[in-house]
């Protein structure tokens, strides 16, 4: 068992991710040693194809590592069985994407509701509209996502990735595709958000002004940790 500090909620050792395209495999991650803070932000920067993404849904859960020990807590998660694995995300990690995943047939209301219904978790509508609510989509609850803006549609991801009440947020680039000031609004409720849930967050950036407002950054170059 690794010794963890009190305060940290996910711990990577030697961490090593090979993904595997139709004609090589590819070392992306190679070694990557993090402590996150519970209840910090932490941005992840560095160029394109560093492997920022691939840490992040790391974390997320949704890629296995090839060699090393992931603990969220004290929990190792590298040695779950893919069912567990899929509780570890349902029940601590809200995910928001560059390309918000909203599924075109459901509503706003229902695409927040999502998470829960995978889960086999209790849907509270309630619950839901309030934090649509505190996106500022108190009049879109019921729109498709063809109906909503991408600012929107970035919002509903952002209700939605709380919806189970993660103790870990994670964002990769979660306004690359907005212009600047839905970008600004966007992160402004992420960090907002953050503070009053009391969640930490993981957030990928290649933009400097938004990773200043982090408590700690890092640099991914090449798989490794600068
Ligand atoms: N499924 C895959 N199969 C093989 N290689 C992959 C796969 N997905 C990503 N890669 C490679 O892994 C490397 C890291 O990718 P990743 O998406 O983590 O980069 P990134 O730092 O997020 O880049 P960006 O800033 O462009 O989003 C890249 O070189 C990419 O080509
Ligand atoms: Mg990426």
């Amino acid at each position: 068992m690794s010794i963890m500090n009190q305060n940290t909620i996910i711990k990577l050792e030697n961490v090593f991710v090979n993904l595997k395209s139709n004609i090589e495999t590819i070392e992306v991650l190679k070694g990557i040693n993090l402590n996150i803070l519970a209840n910090k932000s932490i941005c992840i920067m560095g160029h394109s194809g560093a492997g920022k993404s691939t840490l992040a849904m790391t974390i997320a859960g949704l890629e296995n590592i090839t060699k090393g020990k992931i603990f969220y807590k004290d929990q190792p998660i590298h040695d779950l069985k893919e069912d567990d694995l899929a509780d570890y995300r349902a029940k601590n990690v809200g995910i928001i994407f560059q390309s918000f995943n909203l599924l075109p047939s459901m509503t706003a209301l229902e695409n927040v509701n999502l998470p829960l219904e995978i889960s086999g978790n209790f849907i509270d509508d309630r619950q839901s509209i309030k934090l649509l609510e505190s996106v500022g989509l108190e009049n879109r609850i019921n729109h498709y996502p063809h109906e909503l803006s991408g600012g929107e549609q970035q919002r509903v991801a952002i209700a939605r990735s709380l919806i189970s009440s993660p103790e870990i947020i994670i964002a990769d680039e979660p306004t690359g595709n907005l212009d600047k000031k839905n970008s600004e609004a966007v992160i402004k409720l992420i960090f907002e958000l953050q503070k009053n849930h009391n969640s930490t967050l993981i957030l990928v950036t290649h933009d400097k002004s938004i990773a200043n407002f982090c408590d700690e950054i890092i640099t991914l170059d090449n798989g490794l940790i600068l």
